[in-house]
Parts: structure tokens; C-alpha cells; sequence
């Protein structure tokens, strides 16, 4: 089972997740859903896979209206990203679904008509939600060659995507990272395997490091906060990614 929790609640924003449910088949990944209500609209970012809609639908819906979603951010074309799209947009059609334009001819095959796609540019772009602006942060091969952020200037959250992501055991199910040490070892074969490229990687920290972050928040795993973000990119900067094939 899945619960909608608020990690962000301050004029009328509002930051919600749908953590990671221990009750699911063990043969899926786990994953972070997040939604973010900024007066009478709402933003899903990476909704997630069909098998585990009912589960993230029954979670939101008990949390708060979901006719209030009117987009759905997609960082890139995983499974377990956005093959739920169909099953949202028979919940109401006029969602619309941003994501890289790389992958606006691939997504579609997960469902989706001629109007509910907006390609995000490969630099990014504004994301307009509630009267609110949010931004498309490039993240461009981490990992996917087409892949975004979603970042929020107001309540200084960044959602990363696979960035971040860590499997992580049973007996450590908490919502944020607690011992940073004890947590990033459940990161490691991740980033080193997912993650192909070290230049990208670089790049993307030296941008991260312009913003305020005070929480990062992943598609699978804990969520990072304060010290532990900055934390988190100085282990990234040292990993050498792109490795982990003998
Ligand atoms: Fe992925
Ligand atoms: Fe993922």
C-alpha cells in the first residue's frame, strides 16, 4: 500500500509523495511518485508504470482531488516512468504530458493523442503550473540521452530522477536519508551501472551546485536533505560512472 504524504506546504504550494510501498510484487522496482498543487492546479512528476497505477491512484485520490492534475512531467521513457500515461489520461484527456522532445515520438506508444504532448527543448524550459513557474532542468544522459529535472525556485526542491536513486533493503524504509554513509552504498552500482557518462555528470553538478536545494528528491529511494544534498554531490562529483560493466 501506498500513502500520499506532504513534504512542502507553504502559500498555497504544496509538495506531495507517494513513497515507495513495501506491499508490492517484489518483481518491480520500487518508486517515488510526487505531485506538486500550486492553488487549483497540479503537476504529477514521473507518475509511474501501469502495474502500480491502481496503488498511486487510490494513494492520491485519497489525499486530495485528482481532478486537479492537469500535467504530467515525464523526465524520460522508462517503464516505470510514464506507462501509466494511458490510465491517467482516462481520468481526464486534457492532461498534458511534458517531455523531452527526443522521446515525443516513443512515449505515445504508452498512449497519448496529438494534443497531449509538450516537447521540452533540450535546454529546458519554464513549466507553468497554478500561476507558478517551475523549471525543466536538462539532465541529459543521466541516464537517459533525452532526460529532465523538475526543479521548484519557491520551495527549493529539486525532483532528480534516477539521480539519486537508491535500492535500498526492508529494514530501511524511512522517507529521508538518515545516515548518509549507511545509505549511499545502496546508490553506488546504481549510478555506476545507470549513469554513462562522466562529462554529463560534471556538468550537471557544477549547475546543481548554482541552485538552493533543500530537498532532493529521487524516483526510488530516500530523500535528501540539506547537508545531504551537498553531500550527495560530492560523492557523485568523485564516482566514476559508466563503470560498472566488466
Ligand atoms: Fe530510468
Ligand atoms: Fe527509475
Amino acid at each position: 500500500m501506498k500513502t500520499l504524504q506532504t513534504i512542502y506546504n507553504k502559500n498555497g504550494l504544496l509538495w506531495h509523495v507517494i513513497a515507495r510501498d513495501p506491499e508490492k510484487a517484489p518483481v518491480l522496482i520500487d518508486t517515488n511518485e510526487y505531485v506538486i498543487v500550486s492553488g487549483n492546479e497540479a503537476i504529477l512528476l514521473d507518475p509511474g508504470g501501469m502495474e502500480i497505477f491502481p496503488v498511486v491512484f487510490s494513494a492520491l485520490s485519497a489525499g486530495m482531488d485528482p481532478r486537479k492534475i492537469k500535467y504530467i512531467f515525464s523526465s524520460h521513457q522508462d517503464p516505470d516512468i510514464i506507462s501509466s500515461l494511458q490510465l491517467w489520461l482516462e481520468i481526464d484527456r486534457d492532461i498534458r504530458c511534458y517531455t523531452s522532445w527526443l522521446w515525443a515520438g516513443f512515449i505515445p506508444h504508452f498512449g497519448g493523442h496529438q494534443d497531449t504532448f509538450v516537447k521540452i527543448p533540450d535546454e529546458g524550459m519554464i513549466i507553468k503550473v497554478g500561476g507558478r513557474e517551475f523549471q525543466a532542468i536538462a539532465a541529459h544522459y543521466l541516464h537517459s540521452s533525452g532526460n529532465f529535472h523538475f526543479y521548484d525556485p519557491e520551495a527549493e526542491i529539486l525532483f532528480s530522477g534516477d539521480v539519486g536513486a537508491a535500492l535500498l533493503p526492508p529494514e530501511m524504509q524511512g522517507m529521508f536519508v538518515e545516515d548518509f554513509m549507511a545509505h549511499i552504498k545502496h546508490a553506488e552500482l546504481f549510478h555506476r551501472r545507470w549513469m554513462p557518462s562522466n562529462r554529463a555528470k560534471n556538468d550537471w553538478i557544477a549547475r546543481m551546485r548554482q541552485l538552493k536545494i533543500r530537498l532532493m528528491c529521487p524516483q526510488h529511494g530516500a530523500i535528501y536533505r540539506e547537508d545531504d544534498v551537498k553531500r550527495f554531490l560530492d560523492w557523485f562529483e568523485a564516482l566514476e560512472v559508466g563503470s560498472a560493466v566488466r
